[in-house]
């Protein structure tokens, strides 16, 4: 092998490993607003108050386990690409009055997709498809939770 040829094989692996970093905190950031969503989720499913919001209220809970399962597996992609997972969650917010309190969650869970989208699209300019793939299946439940707060709120 040539100079030049190893200096490009070693350009092209600090590339990847600097982009490996970036995938990392990213993936920590999202991994904190999933701590910051199931503390929600948690709380509000059992605080929210009003016989308009009862079926909201069941789907609540579900939406606090999906984001558990979320935690799990991005905490384990990030540990699988030599990362150390978080420990802190971004700061939980609640109001006591219901439609404020879903329009947090919903603002939340625009966000969340927003940043999985930019995750994906670095996962794929990386090439780790697996953790594309796995980010996706996540996406795909944020976009059914984002519906069932719309629903809720009646703004589809
Ligand atoms: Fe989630
Ligand atoms: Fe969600």
């Amino acid at each position: 092998m040539s100079n030049s040829s190893n200096s490009a094989a070693a350009d092209a692996e600090g590339a990847s490993s600097s982009s490996k970093v970036e995938i990392v905190r990213g993936l920590n950031e999202d991994l904190a607003r999933e701590y910051k969503a199931i503390i929600q989720y948690v709380v509000f499913s059992s605080t929210l108050k009003g016989a308009e919001y009862g079926d909201i209220a069941e789907q609540l809970k579900k939406h606090a386990s999906q984001e558990l399962a979320h935690a799990l597996e991005v905490a384990r992609q990030i540990d699988y690409l030599g990362g150390d997972p978080t420990v802190k969650g971004k700061e939980a917010e609640y109001s006591q009055e219901s439609r404020k309190m879903l329009e947090i969650d919903l603002r939340a869970e625009q966000e969340t997709i927003k940043s999985y989208r930019e995750r994906i699209r670095q996962a794929e300019r990386a090439g780790e498809f697996a953790l594309s793939e796995a980010l996706r299946d996540i996406i795909a439940e944020e976009q059914d939770h984002e519906i069932d707060l719309r629903d809720a709120l009646g703004i589809r």
